[in-house]
């Protein structure tokens, strides 16, 4: 029940894209499974990629002056179209395990964007030189609601808010459409931003990004670390490298602004949003996702603050891709994919 049926679909491929800003997702209806790696590129001299994914990232922040290590995503949108081409290819040369088959393209995309920045997306799939046949969009809140396990054909008034690195997208879906959506720059990126410029502050200790996101993922498991974790980064007055003991409260106390201001966001989408649909989205509960949902005390302020149920993402980092699969599988939700070919021309 609710396998797709038709030989062309299955057979030629189709492939789930979650173009994350820090993690990409790719699913293949050939292996049903998700393929996760950063969304980084690592070029040499301006001109050769010699890394990618997760590799790329592991040099980030470390790598000399000729090899530049970047994002092409930026706040949810492509923002290195040439870089993107690249990195997609490679990425779907690893998934392919070989040469490129032709196949059907579903691509998460963001709402609350310019006309001008979804196309990207379109243009991204068909240059990227990947094969693409068919090239199909899913709106990212629709695919998440999916991914939650939401029929979201049928549900009316469902709150969906997916923290990702540096933007959270709040959007409100009823009978399979977007009835509100917006993005604020907040995210798993910009909490560890917070937590540099707090450790700057305080410490005069000058810290790097990812050093300050394994501290704030390891205080979420309290029981693991103590309340305590060690960090190393250059003493601002002396230009040494230093060490100072962070505690469980000082990163907690740092992030606090940015959980204020996601609230803060969702309290205003929910002023806005009709009042049939609101009691719906009561009786459901908000539905929280993207990984950076999983920070510590996040969801607890969400409840206390908005006094809704939170229901928690099984899988936050993928349910978007999980979504997409769901469409790309089952011919009911085929109809919530649509093609972009003319979008803003
Ligand atoms: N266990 C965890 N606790 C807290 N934060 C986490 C955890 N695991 C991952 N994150 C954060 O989740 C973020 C990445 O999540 P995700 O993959 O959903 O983002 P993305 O899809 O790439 O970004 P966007 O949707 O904004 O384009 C990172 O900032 C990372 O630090
Ligand atoms: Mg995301």
């Amino acid at each position: 029940m609710g396998l797709l049926s038709g030989k062309n679909l299955v057979s030629s491929g189709s492939f789930a894209i979650d173009l994350g800003t820090n993690n990409i997702k790719i699913y293949s209806s050939a292996g049903e499974r998700i393929m996760v790696q950063k969304n980084m590129i690592a070029i040499e001299n301006k001109k050769r990629m010699i890394a990618y994914g997760d590799a790329a990232y592991e040099m980030f922040e470390k790598a000399p002056g000729n090899i530049s290590v970047t994002a092409p995503m930026s706040s949810g949108v492509i923002a290195d179209i040439r870089n993107m081409e690249q990195l997609l290819k490679a990425f779907m040369q690893e998934v392919q395990g070989g040469p490129l088959r032709p196949g059907d393209y579903f691509i998460a995309i963001p709402t609350d964007v310019t006309e001008v920045e979804k196309r990207a997306f379109y243009d991204l799939v068909r240059d990227a030189g990947i094969r693409a046949r068919k090239i199909m969009a899913v709106e990212k809140a629709i695919a998440d609601g999916l991914g939650m396990g939401i029929d979201v054909k049928n549900s009316q008034g469902v709150l969906v808010v997916d923290v990702g690195y540096d933007t959270t997208e709040i959007s409100i879906l009823s009978l399979g459409g977007i009835v509100l959506s917006r993005i604020i720059k907040v995210g798993g990126h910009v909490f560890d931003a917070s937590i540099v410029s707090a450790v700057r502050r305080e410490f005069n200790l000058v810290i790097g990004m990812k050093t300050a996101e394994s501290v704030r993922i390891a205080f979420n498991d309290i029981t693991q670390n103590e309340g305590k974790a060690v960090v190393y980064g250059r003493d601002i007055v002396t230009g040494l490298p230093m060490e100072r003991t962070l505690t469980h409260d000082f990163v907690s106390e740092s992030l606090k602004e940015n959980f204020r201001v996601i609230v803060d966001s969702i309290k205003l989408i929910l002023e806005r949003t009709p009042p049939e649909l609101a009691a719906d989205i009561y009786r459901h509960g908000l539905f929280l996702t993207g990984g950076a949902s999983q920070e510590e005390g996040l969801a607890q302020e969400m409840s206390n603050e908005i006094r809704l149920a939170v229901n928690l993402a099984e899988s936050p980092v993928n349910s978007v891709a999980l979504g997409i699969s769901q469409v790309i599988r089952k011919s009911q939700y085929r109809s919530l994919a649509y093609t972009i070919e003319g979008l803003g021309k």
